[in-house]
């Protein structure tokens, strides 16, 4: 694992080996607009530092220590992951601050766990006292305690305790050996399916009201509760301008995608990551074919609505199908695609995607820069 990690001590982003023109890259591949994702770091940077609100981007998106650095040099605190695997990988890329925002469970993750504390600033998530317990009982064993943050259920209903619940687990949780809790975080990730721009901004508002009035009611009991973390991209602004929130884990916002331009989270103009592909048949009139399937693109679906593969940059026509290695494109009348042409694919989700590539091309002035390791790539445990 080692050589596919720059230490934290070396540049974040590593020239090229040689310098490639984008007619010369072989396709499909990654793209990343530099300068579009240095604007999108400084801006989430910006409006976190407007709030005094702590920023901990999630990692999941880009797995990759150099933009990892570019977020930490921007003034992030930390980062978050979501796996105890991807946090053993930050941490050997010289991160020395993060939050694996996940419900970890078990004796085994325990002991993980505990090595990563030796070396690091490290907070894990718990949504129940059983689970909390397998990792409590290992550190309480070291005669060491771990950080540990209750995940809150804003909406999303996926993990997280239900409000209403959240002071007597806390004072459970507080209550066991071998952990500390650190706060409370939540996830608002129903905020993909707002429809409009206003239902997002509503649930992001949400989002953080509901977190900073559960955190009160757990500091009525007199425990104390430092973080207050909320976050997804769509929310985060709406969030983090919330009094009683203390921290925001944006993560898809560097690269952004699709799914945020149809939900109105940002222009065209601000998606960082891109598919060059190469379009290898046209097989019919209203029917065009690239060199990117699913095992480049991923298979998830447009937010807030359904609506095919991926735009094509440029083109009214979109992405329908997809197969492994190909993407087929429904030709709307008007347009056409020859073979050999290059397309550039805006993708419905771009944390998927960088989890399917060993690199991605860093890109700025039409010549790739720098090839960017997604040394966090795979780590699912
Ligand atoms: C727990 C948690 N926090 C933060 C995030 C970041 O959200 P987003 O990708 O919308 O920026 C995610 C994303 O899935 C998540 O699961």
């Amino acid at each position: 694992m080692e050589e596919a990690v720059e230490h934290a001590s070396g540049p974040s982003l590593l020239p090229a080996d040689r310098v490639q023109m984008l007619d010369d890259v072989a396709t499909p591949a990654v793209l990343v607009d530099l300068a579009v994702l240095e604007r999108n770091i400084a801006r989430m940077a910006d409006a976190a530092r407007r709030h005094g609100i702590r920023l901990r981007p999630h990692a999941k998106t880009h797995k990759a220590p150099a933009i990892g650095r570019l977020q930490i040099a921007a003034g992030a605190v930390g980062l978050c992951v979501a796996k105890t695997s991807e946090a053993e990988v930050f941490a050997t890329a010289g991160f020395d601050d993060l939050f694996v925002a996940f419900p970890v469970v078990g004796a085994d993750k325990g002991r993980r766990l505990l090595a990563l504390a030796d070396r690091i600033r490290l907070a894990v998530g718990v949504d129940s006292v059983e689970g909390a317990r397998t990792l409590g009982d290992v550190f309480a064993a070291a005669s060491r305690r771990l950080d540990v943050l209750l995940e809150v259920d804003t909406g999303l209903h996926r993990v997280g305790v239900a409000t209403e619940t959240v002071p007597g687990i806390a004072r459970r949780l507080a209550d066991l050996p071998g952990l500390r809790l650190r706060g409370l975080f939540t996830h608002a990730g129903h905020s993909y399916a707002g429809e409009t721009p206003e239902a997002v901004a509503a649930v992001g508002a949400d989002e953080g009201r509901t977190m900073a009035r559960a955190a009160e009611a757990v500091r009525g009991l007199g425990i104390p509760i430092e973080e207050v973390s909320v976050g997804s991209t769509p929310s985060a602004r709406h969030a983090l301008a919330v009094a009683g929130v203390t921290e925001c884990r944006p993560g898809n916002y560097v690269f952004h995608d699709a799914s945020q331009v149809s939900l109105g989270t940002c222009g065209l103009e601000d998606c960082a990551l891109t598919i060059l592909a190469t379009v290898v048949s046209v097989p019919a009139p209203d029917r065009a074919v690239v060199d990117a399937g699913s095992k480049t693109l991923s298979s998830d679906p447009l937010r807030p609505r359904i609506g095919g593969h991926g735009f094509v940059l440029g083109r009214a026509s979109r992405l329908s199908r997809l197969s492994e290695e190909h993407g087929v494109i429904d030709v709307v009348p008007g347009e056409s695609f020859r073979v050999g042409e290059r397309v550039r694919i805006l993708p419905n989700h771009a944390c998927v995607v960088s989890n399917l590539h060993d690199r991605l091309l860093g890109v700025r002035d039409g010549r790739v820069e720098t090839e960017i390791a997604v040394a966090a790539r795979g780590r699912v445990q």
